[in-house]
């Protein structure tokens, strides 16, 4: 049927060309000039059959193109290889541009003559714009992901395994890309919460409510632990597949310290102002008792000269006598604790003051305790009532020894610190004096009450309670502050931080009304 009507056959294929207005279909001659034209081609590229027929075909490019001798080129690619493919701006009769898929075949005869070239070119200028709109904000997202050093943000695919990384995820945990990428996210956990199979109990919740959120412990690259927030988004295609997840992790150790640190400050403040209550009343018990005393020792003496050689009077007087001085003793100690004692303050050489004790304390506790001493050189030396001082390192050691009854180490260190505010009231230049034992420690409900006077957990006859409240009295008077930090079962330390007294160490002999 084809070769006997091939003229009509000719002609259907024209028509059908001639009517497809969706690709501009042309022919070129062998030179490059176009030598057909069909309705898409006057409709892509706006030019009349009668305007372009004869003219080369690199009025289609751009300038640069042509300049750069694209249409020669593709034109010659052709001619060898049979075939062109391209993309590219191509330019309208009205001069705007379009994107063009553009295809150019060799046509050759029987014989195999080049007899020209056939062109197929579609606009795809809205599908290449879309594209490129994708592409550019593929790219913005990307480089924002990037950029973000704050947040960790990456994604993991439906088994967990990292995916990407950004630089937020390198400086929180200290991978790079190339060594973490295809690893599994649970090396990020810590080693209890991998047995405990966490990692996977919280993908498995994100994959079924969509999302998970929480805060703990996460482990970075050289093994140090830092406190997270973490946020697990996953992510579904078009169609709902899970494709993976997305995991932002923040670094938020700091804001949990300040947090812990402002809870501690508002307990110190709420056990000062309790103890600011009961040093008045017991300052007034004291100073009663303590008169009552003088009276009742006075009367001794008075009594002791009038029972002459009386043998059995005069013992029985001591016995008063020795009562009473016991109870004067205590009272002393009250009156230190409400601040109401009469102290003086001198200089001291803070060192030498800390080496006396550890002596003594070396000497006087049961040898399983071992006393090291670490002080800081050139310490600053303090301006404080040197008997109290000892007094209240000689207490805090012997709580120490009391909650080591197996034995340990009492450590003593000492060293210059300079105080801005924050969590202590104390601010300047301080020495700060820590003991520290190896002890039982003290439970989270006692701690908030060993400087009450009287709080003592010990069995009658054993603690008075009154250690801890001479040593709060006493750094009080000192216009520094005394503070404990326990871990039961694994010890305690009670820290001094006393003003030190640098300026004053010359000018000031004479003892001097401490700040309170
Ligand atoms: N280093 C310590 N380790 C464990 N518990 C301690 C330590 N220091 C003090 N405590 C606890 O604080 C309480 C109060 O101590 P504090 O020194 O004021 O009184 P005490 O030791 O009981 O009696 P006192 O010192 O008057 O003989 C103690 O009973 C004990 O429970
Ligand atoms: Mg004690």
């Amino acid at each position: 049927m084809m070769r006997r009507q091939p003229g009509l056959e000719d002609r259907t294929y024209r028509l059908l060309v001639e009517a497809v207005v969706d690709y501009a279909i042309f022919l070129l001659d062998p030179e490059g000039r176009v030598s057909s034209w069909n309705a898409g081609a006057q409709r892509i590229k706006g030019y009349a059959a009668e305007e372009v027929i004869g003219r080369p075909f690199s009025i289609f490019f751009t300038e640069e193109d042509r300049r750069a001798h694209l249409p020669e080129a593709a034109v010659e690619t052709a001619r060898q290889d049979g075939r062109f493919e391209t993309e590219g701006w191509r330019v309208r009769k009205d001069g705007s541009r379009f994107w063009a898929l553009a295809v150019l075949d060799a046509v050759r005869d029987d014989a195999g003559h080049l007899i020209g070239f056939a062109k197929i070119t579609r606009d795809i200028t809205p599908r290449y714009e879309a594209e490129q709109a994708l592409r550019v904000s593929e790219r913005r997202f990307r480089l924002l992901v990037q950029g973000v050093t704050d947040y960790a943000i990456f994604m993991l695919d439906p088994e967990g395994r990292v995916a990407e990384w950004n630089t937020g995820a390198k400086r929180i945990k200290g991978y790079e890309a190339e060594e973490i990428v295809g690893q599994h996210f649970s090396r990020f956990y810590t080693a209890e919460d991998r047995a405990a199979g966490v990692p996977e109990a919280i993908l498995e919740q994100a994959r079924r409510t969509g999302r998970f959120e929480a805060e703990g412990w996460r482990v970075r690259k050289d093994g140090s632990r830092f406190w997270a927030s973490v946020v697990i988004d996953a992510v579904h295609d078009e169609d709902g597949a899970l494709v993976g997840f997305a995991k932002v992790t923040r670094d938020i150790t700091e804001r949990r310290e300040a947090q812990r640190s402002m809870e501690e400050m508002r307990e110190q403040m709420a056990q000062m102002q309790r103890l600011e209550a009961i040093g008045e009343l017991v300052g007034g018990i004291a100073h009663n008792f303590s008169n009552l005393i003088q009276i009742v020792l006075s009367g001794i003496r008075l009594a002791s000269a009038a029972a002459g050689s009386n043998r059995k009077l005069r013992h029985i007087l001591a016995d008063i006598r020795a009562a009473a001085e016991k109870r004067a003793s205590l009272t002393e100690h009250l009156l230190a604790f409400s601040r109401d004692f009469p102290t003086s303050p001198k200089v001291i050489d803070t060192s030498e003051a800390l080496r006396d004790v550890a002596d003594l304390l070396g000497r006087s506790l049961p040898s399983t305790i071992r006393v090291t001493i670490r002080l800081e050189d050139d310490l600053w030396p303090v301006r404080v009532d040197a008997t109290q001082f000892e007094l209240a390192l000689l207490n805090v050691g012997l709580n120490a020894r009391d909650a080591m009854p197996d034995g340990g180490v009492l450590e003593i260190e000492a060293q210059k610190l300079t105080l801005h505010g924050g969590a202590v009231a104390v601010t300047g230049r301080v020495v700060a004096v820590h003991l520290r034992d190896t002890g039982r420690g003290i439970p989270k409900e006692v701690l908030g009450r060993v400087f009450e006077p009287f709080f003592t957990t010990k069995p009658r006859g054993e603690g008075t309670g009154l250690g801890l409240s001479q040593a709060y009295g006493f750094a009080e008077q000192a216009g520094g502050t005394v503070r404990i930090r326990s871990e039961p079962g694994r010890g305690t330390e009670v820290t001094f931080l006393l003003p030190a007294a640098v300026e004053g160490a010359v000018e000031h002999d004479d003892p001097v009304q401490m700040p309170r």
